[in-house]
């Protein structure tokens, strides 16, 4: 479908802290360059952002510096959004979720869907922190992963393994707050049924094959696993209530919304915020309700499932919305070679990076390693070779000679062509097809080849000037030499076009040397020039349009201002963590748990077994069903060692059992006790077997 507008969002990042490179480069530098390139293309595009200020996240820090989760929000929102405009990162609106504005729409939609009944209510135990009298929702809980034994997994997800999960799922959950053993407690929420949703989103997914493969995976895999009901109210202090009016005369005094019902209606309360800022307060409604819209969320691959699966569930059930055309999530970006991790100090904070580098270098050197099909890896010294040789010596270096000539041999005017050579129009045929090349790749949101592409364009010119030696020419014909140099300046004058998405800073600098007027801005509300990305096809300089002497684009970065920044990386990484580092920092042994009585020890009661069959649980790809004879009777458990054992592998093995684990149902089975494994820092499983008859104790 040809859309009559763009309307482009990046995920609104918690303010619980700072930004780092990983954020840049997951959702909010692509975005850019997608508006930016939009923009020049003359078309129709808001973009949208804000602060994330609900949630557990942001409950924690608040915590833990003994403010309130208000003060820590309003201090981030500041922060980031700053850190953002440093960055050239040009929203058109950037908002927060504690506005007026988000706590109604957020509760008018709710209302929508509770009038509606698109809601179910179930009312069940949760966990429940019998010191501090609060119930216990995702983060607020950790404890050991059903599935990979993780023992610090999160009450919403295990970080290891990735497996989403429910608090309840936790084994030995303890509060986050308090470390106390929580209680259960009746509650009453509200869910979306993602479990009858999921048809229609299998139909509306099968429509998405133009998304990038990372996201049909994930999707894929979520899909195959079955959706969950999914709650949308919590009982939790901070965040917006559940409006009174919607919800049939039950009591939600202490109930809010879900952080991830509300976090993605902030796109719409931000949209409508710009809307009253043009004076125009109905706008939203064109971008959100007008089917000609273009919905791009652009994200880092944690808020997959959310953006692909709940907000689309939530917009299509509310049913006045638009729905994503497409969700270019990124993957992750490591920092040199390890996990990037705001605890351990692991981190290059953007605003930090701001005070040491001018913003187009890192834009550079981001794009041209997003992570767009598989996690990348940022290093200094990467950045470096980035910038000294591609953006000094090819791009930095094809301007110079262009401008240096012209100013030394003809005036500082842009001489005319005449009779130009087959060098010269092959130039300018290659020039001509290049937007349409590189818009292709920002279309595709493949912008590590946009970037490669529009450079590629400065190596043109330098392998031009190499093969028509405009120096040595002007001594046999003037007039060819001037053709080069014509030539050449307009290749400059392109690239300052194709350039802006990414070198937003060079590419005005450069057109200012070039005296090029008229171009359109990729800012929300710059100057409308008449000539934009399409323009750039054909030469933009006029004959005899003076330009300037050549001013340096890009100074090369030295060695020793990278080696500062490595030493503040280590020492900061140092600092955090005292003791890790003759340790493999991201594969540490999990540490010893507290002190337990003999008493505590002898409540387990461990048999030998043997394991009599095995199979693979359907749509869960970790699990395997396991029967396994303990001599006196047989059981069935479930284990979480489907990727590392195939079923045939498993059968006939002597297993450990811990025989008096409560029985607990996963993914619909049931599952009677554990079988004890051990795990190496690779996370790879050995079961702990012995000679022992089947039904014998370990003691
Ligand atoms: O992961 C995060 O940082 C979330 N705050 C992203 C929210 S995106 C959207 F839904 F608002
Ligand atoms: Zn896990």
């Amino acid at each position: 479908m040809n859309h009559k507008r763009i309307l482009v969002t990046a995920a609104l990042p918690y303010a619980n802290g700072p930004l780092h490179l990983g954020h840049i480069a997951g959702a909010y530098l692509p975005s850019d360059l997608y508006v930016r390139y939009q923009r020049l293309k003359g078309r129709d595009v808001v973009f949208i952002c804000g602060s994330d200020g609900h949630g557990v996240p942001i409950m924690l820090k608040a915590r833990a510096e003994g403010v309130s989760p208000h003060s820590i929000v309003d201090r981030y929102h500041e922060v980031m959004h700053r850190a953002f405009q440093g960055l050239g990162i040009s929203f058109d609106y950037y908002g927060k979720t504690t506005s007026h504005t988000h706590y109604e729409t957020s509760q008018d939609f709710f209302r929508v869907l509770a009038r509606k009944g698109k809601f179910i209510r179930k009312t069940n135990e949760q966990l429940f922190d019998p010191e501090a009298g609060i119930f216990l929702a995702d983060r607020f809980v950790r404890g050991t992963c059903p599935i990979c034994g993780n023992l610090d997994a999160y009450g919403d997800q295990c970080e290891k393994c990735g497996t989403a999960l429910s608090p309840d799922e936790l084994i030995n959950p303890r509060s986050a707050i308090t470390d106390a053993a929580p209680v259960k407690k009746e509650t009453t929420h509200w869910y979306l049924p993602m479990g009858k949703l999921q048809p229609k989103l299998e139909a509306w997914i099968g429509e998405k094959s133009h998304w990038k493969k990372n996201v049909l995976g994930q999707v894929g895999s979520w899909l195959q696993t079955g959706l969950a009901d999914r709650a949308m109210t919590r009982d939790l202090s901070w965040g917006i209530p559940v409006p009174t009016d919607a919800t049939e005369g039950i009591d939600v005094d202490g109930k809010v919304l879900y952080v991830w019902f509300d976090a993605p209606i902030g796109y719409i309360s931000a949209t409508k915020e710009w809307a009253e800022e043009q004076g125009d307060p109905d706008l939203w409604r064109t971008y959100w309700m007008d089917a000609e819209t273009k919905l791009v969320h652009f994200i880092g691959k944690d808020n997959i499932v959310f953006h692909c699966l709940i907000f689309p569930a939530m917009l299509a059930e509310h049913g006045e919305f638009v729905l994503p055309d497409n969700v270019p999530a990124n993957e992750f970006l490591n920092l040199e070679g390890q996990k990037l991790s705001t605890s351990r100090g692991w981190a290059v904070w953007l605003h930090e990076y701001l005070e040491a580098f001018p913003p187009d270098l890192l834009r550079y050197a981001l794009a041209g390693i997003f992570p767009e099909t598989k996690d990348s890896d940022f290093s200094w010294k990467d950045f470096q070779t980035r910038v000294n040789s591609e953006l000094a010596d090819v791009l930095g270096n094809f301007v110079n000679r262009a401008l240096t000539f012209t100013k030394n041999f003809y005036g500082g005017h842009v001489p005319p062509l005449i009779n130009p050579s087959e060098a010269d129009l092959g130039v300018l045929e290659e020039l001509a097809t290049l937007p349409a090349k590189i818009g292709t790749c920002y279309e595709e949101f493949r912008f590590r080849d946009a970037v490669f592409e529009t450079i590629n364009l400065a190596r043109l010119g330098n392998k031009y000037f190499a093969d028509t030696t405009p120096w040595h020419l002007r001594k046999t014909d003037e007039q060819a030499a001037g053709n080069v140099i014509h030539v050449a300046l307009q290749i400059c004058a392109t690239l300052s076009v194709l350039m802006e998405p990414v070198l937003p800073d060079a590419a005005a600098k450069l057109r200012e040397m070039l005296n090029l007027k008229g171009i359109r801005s990729s800012l929300p509300k710059g100057l409308t020039g008449t000539k934009g990305w399409d323009d750039a096809a054909r030469p933009l300089l006029e004959v005899g349009t003076p330009v300037q002497p050549p001013a340096i684009l890009f100074n090369k970065i030295e060695a020793a201002a990278i080696q500062t920044q490595l030493d503040i990386l280590h020492q900061r990484a140092a600092a955090q963590h005292p003791v890790a580092p003759e340790m493999p920092p991201e594969a540490p042994f999990a540490p010893l748990k507290e002190t337990i009585t003999y008493d505590d020890f002898a409540k387990l009661d461990l048999r030998m077994g043997t394991i009599t069959s095995a199979e693979r649980v359907p749509k869960a790809d970790k699990l395997l069903c396991l029967q396994i004879d303990l001599g006196f009777e047989k059981r069935q458990i479930l284990s979480g060692i489907a990727q590392q054992y195939a079923p045939e592998e498993v059968v006939g093995k002597r297993v450990v059992v811990v025989a008096n684990l409560a029985p607990r149902k996963m993914r619909g089975f049931e599952s009677q006790g554990m079988v004890l494994m051990a795990e190496d820092r690779e996370s790879t499983l050995t079961m702990i077997g012995s000679e022992g008859e089947n039904g014998a104790p370990v003691l």
